[in-house]
């Protein structure tokens, strides 16, 4: 798919003041640092259009993109941020879990995985909660350029398998890197087959 405008709407921490539900939209969620700013930014090849940081905690409202005119993509807070309280962290948020939970027009959530990490537990139960939601996600490991092939395919599988024990089938598997743009087609086109779907 072909990125033709890519535009800033708004940025809410309340899901009653985010653009009427009216287009179909794409959300990347995950924990803080994970790179979903960074992956918006990669997909609509531009620097600054979503806000990223070295540090952890940066995006902190529900942000939401018009691509080419007719579908939104969406910055969400990240979840598991060391920082805020325990009972916040605990749930995934308020402002997480209302936007997963009422946002009617979500075609798939994307949820970001480090892809350098092992299974991770608050990963695994938020995938497990948004799932049992129903809403559509798919997954997607994120700064594959920061490890070599065999241990990306090693986390991934290992992934995969902490998955199959609840589940018995994996949602759609992506990987990417905002810094080499892998992956990025692939994104896209999945978005563009979800929008004709
Ligand atoms: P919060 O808004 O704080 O939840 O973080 P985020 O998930 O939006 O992460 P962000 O895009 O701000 O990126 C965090 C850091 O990771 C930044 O320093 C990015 O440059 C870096 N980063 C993101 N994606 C990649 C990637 O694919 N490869 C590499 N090498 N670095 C990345
Ligand atoms: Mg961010």
């Amino acid at each position: 798919m072909k990125i033709n405008s890519a535009t800033f709407i708004s940025s809410y921490a309340d899901i009653r003041k985010c653009p009427a539900p009216d287009k179909p939209e794409f959300a990347f969620i995950g924990r803080s640092n994970v790179g979903k700013s960074s992956l918006i930014n990669a997909l609509t090849n531009q620097k600054k259009l979503a806000k990223t940081s070295v540090k952890p905690g940066k995006t902190q409202t529900i942000n939401h993109f018009l691509i080419n005119e007719s579908w939104y993509l969406v910055d969400l807070p990240g979840y598991g941020y060391a920082s805020v309280s325990k009972s916040t962290r605990e749930g995934f948020g308020r402002m997480i879990e209302e936007y997963v939970a009422k946002r009617e027009n979500i075609s798939c959530l994307f949820v970001l995985i480090d892809s350098r990490l092992e299974p991770q537990k608050n990963d695994l139960s938020f995938i497990h909660w948004a799932g049992g939601k129903g809403v559509p996600l798919a997954i997607i490991f994120t700064k594959s350029d920061k490890l070599n092939k065999n241990d990306l395919n090693k986390n991934i599988r290992k992934f995969e398998k902490a998955l199959l024990e609840e589940w018995d089938e994996t949602p759609p598997l992506l990987v990417t890197s905002a810094e080499t743009k892998l992956g990025r087609e692939d994104v896209l086109s999945f978005i563009q087959e979800a929008i004709e779907r």
